[in-house]
C-alpha cells in the first residue's frame, strides 16, 4: 500500500499536476527511442490522425488544438507529438521575455505530456539585425531548455526551401541547425517570390528543390539534420490568359520585395485536387521540365485555371533523394489533407500518397 502510495506521488511529482488523460499511464511518458529516419507530420486539427499510415509516422507537430487522444495514440505508436512555437521576433530581443517564453512552452508541452517543440517562425529578419542574433539565441535557449526538462525530447525549426533569403529570411543557418535536432526544410511555395515571367509554375520543381539540399549541405548543415518538407497541397491559380502552349498568366500580386508570387493562387488540398482533375479540360499533364504534375479546368463563370501539385509520380524522386543525399527523413505540409474516407479510389490515392514518401 505504502509503495503504491509513493509510485502515485513520484508520478505526480515528474508529470506535474495534470492526471495522465491515457487508458495506461506509462503513455504520458515522452518518448525516449530514437529513430534513425523520421517522417515528421504536420496535423492541423481534427480527427483524420486516425487514419494516418502510423506504422512511419516518426513526429507529429500539432498546429490544431490540443489532443489528448492523439498524444496517447501517438506515444502507443511509439511517436513523438510536439508542441507548435511561433512568436513575434521584436518581442524576443530581450532576454527576459524570451526565456519567459521557453519556460511557458516548456510548462505547456509537460502538462500536455509532449516530447518538444516545432519552431515556425517564418518572419523577415535581416543580416545583423537584433532579431537575427535574438532568433539563433532562442532556439539554442529552447533546445538547451527542453532536453533537460524533458528526456528524449525533439526540438525542431523549420526553414525556407532554400538558404538564400526566401522571403527575406536571412537567418543564420548554420547556428541555428547545430543549435537544435533538426531543420524541417519547407520545400513548397517555391513561388513566393517569382521575379521572371508572371506566370503559373510548379509548388516544388524538382531540380530546384534538390540544388537547395546541396546548398544546405554546402555551408556544413550536417544532412542527419535536414528534413525533407513535401507539399500535400497545390496552387489553383485563375488565368488572365491561357497561351497556346498552356502557359497560365497570373495576376501580378507582390510579395516581400518581388513583383509577383504565388498568392495570385489558392492552396488546395489533394483531396480537393484528386476531385477537380476528373472534370478538368485537360486531365492529368505532366510537366518534363518541372517534373511536376498539373491540369486547366473551368469555373462557373467561364474563367480558367491552371492547377499545380504534387502527386505520388512528383514526390517518388524527392523521396529518393532523401535516402541518396543521406537526409534524415521526410514529413510534409499537412497530414490532414487526403481524402480518408472509406471510397476505395480516395483509399487507394491516399496509400499511394503515404507510399511515396518512402521513395519508390
Ligand atoms: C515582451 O513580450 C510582450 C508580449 O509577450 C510584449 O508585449 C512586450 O513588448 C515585450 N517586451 C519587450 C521589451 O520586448
Ligand atoms: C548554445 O549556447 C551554449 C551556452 O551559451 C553555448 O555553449 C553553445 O555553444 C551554443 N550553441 C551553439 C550552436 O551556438
Ligand atoms: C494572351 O496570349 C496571347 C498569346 O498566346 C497573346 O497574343 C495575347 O496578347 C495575350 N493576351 C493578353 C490579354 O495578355
Ligand atoms: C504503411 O507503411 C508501411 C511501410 O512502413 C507499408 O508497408 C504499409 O503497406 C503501409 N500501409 C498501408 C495501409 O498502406
Amino acid at each position: 500500500m505504502l509503495w503504491f502510495v509513493a509510485v502515485l506521488w513520484s508520478l505526480a511529482s515528474v508529470f506535474g499536476e495534470n492526471p495522465c488523460p491515457c487508458q495506461r499511464p506509462e503513455l504520458c511518458r515522452p518518448i525516449q527511442k530514437h529513430r534513425d529516419f523520421e517522417v515528421f507530420v504536420f496535423d492541423v486539427g481534427g480527427k483524420t490522425w486516425k487514419s494516418y499510415n502510423w506504422s512511419m509516422v516518426t513526429t507529429v507537430a500539432t498546429f490544431g488544438k490540443y489532443d489528448a487522444e492523439l498524444m496517447c495514440y501517438a506515444h502507443s505508436k511509439g511517436a513523438r507529438v510536439v508542441l507548435k512555437g511561433d512568436v513575434p521576433l521584436s518581442h524576443i530581443v530581450d532576454r527576459d521575455n524570451r526565456t519567459a517564453w521557453i519556460t511557458e512552452k516548456v510548462n505547456l508541452a509537460k502538462s500536455q505530456f509532449m516530447d518538444g517543440i516545432n519552431i515556425d517562425i517564418e518572419q523577415a529578419v535581416e543580416k545583423g539585425s537584433p532579431e537575427y542574433q535574438a532568433l539563433t539565441d532562442l532556439v539554442n535557449e529552447t533546445t538547451q531548455a527542453f532536453h533537460s526538462a524533458i528526456r528524449g525530447s525533439q526540438v525542431s525549426f523549420d526553414v525556407a526551401w532554400s538558404s538564400k533569403g526566401i522571403d527575406k529570411r536571412f537567418y543564420d543557418y548554420v547556428a541555428i541547425a547545430e543549435s537544435c535536432d533538426l531543420l524541417f526544410v519547407m520545400s513548397y511555395d517555391e513561388q513566393s517570390q517569382i521575379t521572371g515571367d508572371c506566370i503559373a509554375m510548379a509548388n516544388a520543381p524538382l531540380a530546384q528543390t534538390l540544388a537547395a539540399y546541396d546548398e544546405y549541405v554546402n555551408l556544413k548543415i550536417d544532412p542527419k539534420k535536414l528534413v525533407m518538407g513535401v507539399p500535400w497541397y497545390g496552387y489553383d491559380y485563375p488565368c488572365l490568359n491561357l497561351s497556346q502552349e498552356g502557359v497560365c498568366s497570373i495576376a501580378k500580386v507582390p510579395f516581400r520585395g518581388a513583383p509577383c508570387s504565388d498568392a495570385a493562387g489558392k492552396q488546395k488540398t489533394y483531396r480537393w485536387i484528386m476531385q477537380q482533375v476528373t472534370s478538368s479540360l485537360t486531365g492529368r499533364l505532366w510537366d518534363d521540365k518541372q517534373q511536376a504534375p498539373y491540369f486547366n479546368y473551368k469555373d462557373q463563370k467561364g474563367q480558367i485555371h491552371q492547377v499545380w501539385y504534387d502527386d505520388p509520380q512528383s514526390i517518388c524522386p524527392k523521396a529518393n533523394a532523401v535516402l541518396s543525399k543521406g537526409l534524415r527523413g521526410i514529413g510534409m505540409w499537412n497530414g490532414n489533407i487526403l481524402d480518408y474516407s472509406d471510397d476505395p479510389v480516395a483509399r487507394q490515392h491516399t496509400a499511394l500518397m503515404w507510399n511515396a514518401l518512402l521513395g519508390c
